[in-house]
């Protein structure tokens, strides 16, 4: 089996981008300015992409940083403005995330993300996953983050195989929505217990946490040959 990942969120937690909030703008700003950052990064990203204006995740980063600082009346450095982009690039596993990897050794494992190539790699090597992913997969050869088709047709290209032979697992429900009328078998990781975003996904299962992939996926048959 073939099993792709998203990374922020997902395998990576994001909780040290929030303390990287708080030293810059204070306890009380830092979760306003975060939740805003994200909802703008994400945005911004999907409009890129609509638009046919395709930046790297970075600077989609940056820009999403600078709105969120305006809209919210924050005033920050250049220099601290960069250190909370930095952050971006210095996860930290969630708890289960590394034991699942080793779980699943033995089937093909992937990430797929709209990061760029360079902020993956230090995301992996912060998270000291590289050696239990066959490959780190960065949308921006193609340009189209996710959830574009072309974004998830990278995984295909890479292994050679056909999307039902995919199995996507994301914590972000737009992502699964993606993935899922692309073709792949989808694992919606619902941390948060959130309802389902109204997308139309067609194959989606759902966990609370990375460690019931295992059993999830031998329910449905999908570690047979392990
Ligand atoms: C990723 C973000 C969007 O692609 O979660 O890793």
């Amino acid at each position: 089996m073939h099993i792709v990942f998203d990374a922020y969120g997902t395998l990576w937690n994001v909780s040290q981008i929030e303390e990287a909030c708080r030293e810059e703008v204070g306890v009380q700003a830092a979760g306003a300015l975060l939740e805003l950052w994200r909802k703008k990064q994400l945005e911004y990203a999907f409009l890129r992409t609509v638009m046919g204006r395709y930046v790297p995740f970075e600077r989609v980063t940056a820009d999403a940083l600078a709105f969120a600082l305006a809209s919210l009346q924050l005033q920050v450095s250049a220099e601290a403005s960069r250190r909370l982009v930095e952050a971006w690039s210095h996860p930290e596993a969630y708890a289960d995330a590394l034991p699942l990897l080793q779980r699943l050794t033995g089937h093909q494992r992937a990430i797929l993300s709209n990061g760029d190539p360079g902020m993956l790699a230090r995301g992996v090597e912060a998270t000291g996953m590289g050696e239990h992913l066959g490959a780190v997969l960065s949308v921006a050869p193609q340009e189209h983050y996710k959830p574009h088709p072309d974004a998830y047709q990278l995984v295909c290209d890479f292994w050679n195989v056909d999307p039902e032979d995919i199995v996507f697992v994301s914590s972000n429900g737009w992502d699964v929505a993606g993935a899922s009328h692309f073709g792949f078998q989808t694992i919606w990781i619902n941390r948060s217990d959130l309802p389902q975003e109204g997308l139309g996904a067609p194959r989606v299962a759902r966990v609370s946490s990375l460690a019931e992939l295992p059993s999830a996926l031998d329910q449905a048959g999908l570690l047979s040959h392990e």
